[in-house]
């Protein structure tokens, strides 16, 4: 492309960014809003869990049904006008879900309605999970979701789900019944098994590359009082908490029982949590003993409802800048864990000189048995259900933009010292510039692509960021 032609179109863009979005204030439905900046709702629009994944749009719009978001994507298709779709804002990846040109923020898509004669529930894809289990809750069900507080049910089910709940009833995505998706040719269409296949698994872990989804149909389940919740322990304890950690990972076969166990940099200080689960009102002997026999320095554990352990994980937006990475990991060995310790030595230090406020590495076990919660081929993520790639993190949060590129930096060489080659990549934790082929595998690249190009022949939603197939 010439220089001048770029300029003509960079210059266009933004004069038209002000004219769509008043092409839309126009010709949405009363229950669509647009709103610009300087005014609140503009604001709360535009907001992320991380600044770094935060942008200034020309405006904001909040659509009130699938119908409007039909009318709103035709606009923005024919004049090829940037956006971005925000469910919870959580995606710490720069124009994941965020825009210079148009922000559609889905939060009035928020439905929870319990069906007791199918056993789904169907929640509005503009929900955060605490709004889902709170409403559930009160109806003794559940839903396969999040593990703490404040995140979006869409962008957690398109790109998996890993859940406390995992154990028993799979990932988020394998207990989707039915999307309502708003197709990139604006119609809106209900999609199952039956009515689309390549479209229902490209869906599972495609994000926003299909269009929008406004709803989700999820299998729902019995949900009585649970126990659990966070404790943290002082570094010392460290060779205690390795062991614990070892043996949880290699021994608990209940399928009730989960854990995070991290391991913190903070404050020129290195802190061990976890963050512990169990089906039922009290865990039996032995799941959680070790770690119980630690002393703690802070612990908030306990029977009770399954919001009031995942609300009480709640701390608002984090406010700064944030990036998150898979680590392949297809063993918690010891030598595994110390590995993880030694890296946290180095990079805890190492990151602080930059600016950081924390460098976290979370280890998530799950049972053998997690992916045969659905068959194999029935989902875009994970390329495989051979076998289980547990969704090790590392998660780095720091001040400065100017010191953006040390932080991606160390979070793609810490994964790659830690992290298993070949293994496929968990898109919700994944860094920004991913290849996709390590999530989706080549079969389901291909599969993905041939359904893109069929669902999305004029490439509409390559005008919002993201994993791109
Ligand atoms: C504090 C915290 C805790 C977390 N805990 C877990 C956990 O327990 N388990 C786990 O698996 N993951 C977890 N994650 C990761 C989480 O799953 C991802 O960050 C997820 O993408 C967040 O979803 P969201 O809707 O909030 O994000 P957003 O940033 O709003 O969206 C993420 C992506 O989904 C797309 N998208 C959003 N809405 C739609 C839509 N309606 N239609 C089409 N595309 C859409 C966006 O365009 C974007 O690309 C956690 C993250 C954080 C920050
Ligand atoms: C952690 O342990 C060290 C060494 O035992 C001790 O000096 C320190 O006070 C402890 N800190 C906390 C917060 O308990
Ligand atoms: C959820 O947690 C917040 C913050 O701790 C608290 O203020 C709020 O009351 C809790 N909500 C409910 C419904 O318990
Ligand atoms: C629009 O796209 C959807 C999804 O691919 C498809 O089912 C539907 O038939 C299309 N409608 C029209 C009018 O082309």
């Amino acid at each position: 492309m010439l220089p001048t032609t770029a300029l003509l179109l960079g210059l266009t863009g933004t004069v038209l960014g002000f004219h769509v979005c008043q092409l839309i204030a126009d010709e949405v439905s009363f229950v669509t809003d647009v709103y610009y900046p300087g005014s609140s709702s503009y604001v709360a629009d535009n907001e992320h869990y991380a600044t770094s994944s935060s942008q200034v749009s020309k405006c904001s719009v909040e659509p009130g049904s699938a119908e409007d978001v039909g009318i709103i994507l035709g606009i923005l298709g024919k004049t090829k006008t940037p956006f971005g779709i925000k469910g919870g804002g959580h995606s710490a990846n720069l124009g994941f879900s965020s825009t210079t040109g148009v922000q559609i923020a889905m939060a009035r898509f928020n439905e929870v309605t319990y069906e007791s004669a199918t056993q789904t529930a169907v929640i509005g894809a503009g929900n955060i999970w605490d709004d889902v289990y709170e409403i559930l809750n009160a109806q003794g069900v559940n839903v396969v979701g999040v593990r703490e507080s404040g995140v979006g049910v869409a962008g957690l089910i398109l790109g998996g789900g890993y859940s406390y709940l995992s154990n028993q009833y799979g990932l988020a995505l394998d207990n989707v019944v039915a999307y309502e998706l708003v197709a990139p040719n604006t119609t809106v269409v209900t999609v199952t098994e039956e009515s689309d296949p390549d479209l229902f698994f490209s869906l599972k872990g495609g994000f926003n590359n299909y269009g929008i989804v406004t709803r989700f149909t999820l299998k729902a389940y019995p949900q009585g009082a649970v126990w659990g919740g966070a404790a943290s322990y002082n570094a010392s304890y460290i060779s205690a908490f390795n062991a614990a950690s070892v043996k949880f990972c290699s021994e608990v076969a209940d399928p009730k029982a989960a854990m995070i166990m991290a391991y913190v940099y903070v404050s020129g200080q290195e802190l061990l949590s976890t963050l512990m689960f169990y089906d039922g009102p009290t865990p039996p002997d032995g799941i959680f003993d070790d770690f119980l026999a630690i002393p703690a320095f802070t612990q908030d554990v306990a029977t009770r409802s399954f919001f009031d352990l995942i609300n009480s994980t709640s701390h608002g937006a984090a406010g700064h800048r944030i990036v998150i990475n898979h680590i392949p990991t297809l063993e918690y060995s010891e030598s595994f864990i110390e590995g993880i310790a030694d890296e946290l030595n180095f990079w805890g230090p190492t990151l602080s000189t930059h600016g950081a406020l924390s460098v976290t590495y979370a280890v998530e076990p799950f049972l053998p048995s997690l992916l045969t919660h659905a068959p194999a081929g029935s989902s875009a993520y994970p390329s495989s259900r051979d076998h289980v790639v547990f969704p090790t993190a590392v998660v780095l949060q720091w001040v400065s933009e100017s010191e953006d590129d040390v932080f991606h930096d160390a979070a793609r060489q810490t994964a790659e010292k830690l992290g298993v080659e070949g293994e496929s990549i968990y898109p919700d934790y994944a860094i920004y510039d991913t290849p996709v082929v390590d999530m989706f595998g080549e079969e389901g690249v291909k599969r993905m692509e041939a359904t893109r190009k069929r669902v999305d022949p004029y490439g509409v939603m390559l005008l919002t960021g993201g994993f791109k197939v």
